[in-house]
């Protein structure tokens, strides 16, 4: 297995640009299910995850062919089972049910594995079909859904820990070849949701008020080919961000959404750092003083948990005591004893990191445990003094297109050890 060393106390100028998102590329990529005609997705990244989705959609019976960020897919004949040998690599595979259903009218698809982040139930997913007159059974760790005939209906997506992002696009992606009206309460609001129903809307579907709490769909007989580029990954832009601020001395990001990012930004406001926005550009201008912060996860425009990680990595050498509280994911905290094999001093209780700023961390083995926890230890690892070893690399390279060239770029001492 790959490892990443960092030497750490190199400091980071310069600018990176975005990727496109993997959030929005993987339900987009899943929407291809829907129509028989070719679709063009533009600014797919380089990902194991990417990778994991056309796997799918190639044993589904797609045409798959990607050239760089472009994948061309053709879904003209498919069938509706997803083995767990297909999906276990990924819980995104999940949102290939809502297109089968929509298109097949059934699927099969197995249940992935668990997650380190958490429990992660699909209840909603399941209930929202269910209310679109499907009947779901799950049986020896398949989900199968079946229904002569899809009808719009009313549908709530929102859970103990707030809308549901997949479930919405899930909801959405059979909700458009339903007959009749589908209004989605309590919709996820996330940009990647927009994404998709702004894909969705080019291949004929009528979906009104993504973005927003409530989402209608028309539903319509059939969808057809289109083209579209993904919006760029907020969640690497604000990780780049957080790099800057633990070990920059001007980091910027090109091509993002400024306003996408806008939670993380505010954030790294509160926490004295200056930042700059310029078009699709943002810069941070550390002064090497970032303060604590109290800082609570919330579903978009909420501050993301996917952000979560990182800001732990940074407010664990910021001057003072900052409390970090999950509220999407309660257990998601697998970074903190990394970080504490590093120096930091963080206490948890219940759902919330207690964070004492300490002067300086201290290079050390650790082990990366999922995304966001592996991204952060990498951060920690910009600053921290001596070697930062990261093993179990994979996590990264499923959400991060070529996190330690961009790093590298902007000037980290950082390299990648291949396993022999
Ligand atoms: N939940 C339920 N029932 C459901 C579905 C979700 O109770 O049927 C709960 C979850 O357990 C969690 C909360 O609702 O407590 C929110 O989960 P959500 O369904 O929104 O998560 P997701 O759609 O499975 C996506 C992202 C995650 C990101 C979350 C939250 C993708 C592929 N994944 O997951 O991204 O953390 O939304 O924003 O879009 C990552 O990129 O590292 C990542 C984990």
């Amino acid at each position: 297995m790959d490892k990443i060393l960092i030497h750490g106390g190199h400091p980071l100028s310069g600018s990176i640009k975005v990727s496109g998102s993997k959030n929005s590329s993987l339900p987009i990529l899943a929407a291809t299910l829907l129509t028989r005609e070719p679709c063009v997705v533009y600014g797919v990244p380089d990902l194991s995850d990417t990778h994991y989705m056309l796997q799918i959609l190639m044993h589904l019976g797609a045409q798959v062919e990607r050239a760089s960020g472009t994948v061309s897919v053709t879904a003209e004949k498919i069938q509706s089972v997803a083995p767990y040998d297909v999906v276990r690599r990924m819980r995104a595979s999940v949102c290939v049910l809502g297109p089968l259903l929509g298109r097949c009218k059934e699927a099969t698809v197995s249940l992935p594995g668990g997650c380190v982040i958490g429990d992660r139930p699909i209840d909603l997913h399941l209930q929202g079909f269910e209310a679109l007159g499907a009947a779901v059974r799950v049986e020896s760790g398949d989900i199968k859904v079946f229904a002569p005939k899809l009808t719009g209906a009313v549908i709530n997506m929102h859970g103990k820990f707030g809308p549901t992002v997949l479930g919405t696009d899930n909801v959405m992606m059979a909700a458009v070849l339903a007959d009749g009206v589908t209004v989605i309460e309590g919709a996820a609001q996330e940009p990647e949701v927009v994404d998709l129903a702004t894909f969705l809307n080019k291949m004929g579907a009528k979906i009104e008020g993504a973005g927003t709490r409530r989402i209608i769909i028309e539903g319509v007989p059939a969808l057809h080919g289109a083209e579209h580029r993904v919006i760029p990954d907020r969640i690497e832009a604000g990780t780049f961000l957080v790099a800057g601020a633990i070990a920059g001395k001007e980091v910027t990001v090109k091509r993002v959404n400024p306003e996408h990012v806008r939670a993380v930004t505010d954030a790294l406001t509160r926490c004295g750092l200056a930042i700059n926005v310029k078009d699709d550009a943002i810069s941070i201008l550390p002064n090497g003083h970032a303060s604590a912060l109290d800082l609570t996860t919330e579903p978009y425009p909420g501050f993301p948990t996917d952000m979560q990680a990182q800001m732990c990595a940074l407010l664990s050498t910021s001057k003072g005591t900052s409390s970090v509280t999950e509220n999407v994911f309660p257990q998601r905290y697998m970074h903190v004893a990394e970080l504490k094999r590093m120096g930091a001093q963080v206490e948890l209780e219940g759902a919330t990191a207690v964070i004492d700023g300490v002067d300086c961390l201290l290079g050390a083995p650790v082990m990366a445990s999922d995304l966001r926890a592996s991204a952060a230890l990498v951060l920690a690892g910009l600053k921290a003094d001596g070697i930062t070893e990261v093993s179990r690399v994979y996590h990264i390279d499923r959400g991060y297109e070529h996190l330690d060239e961009k790093l590298s770029e902007l000037g980290a001492h950082i390299e990648r050890v291949k396993a022999a």
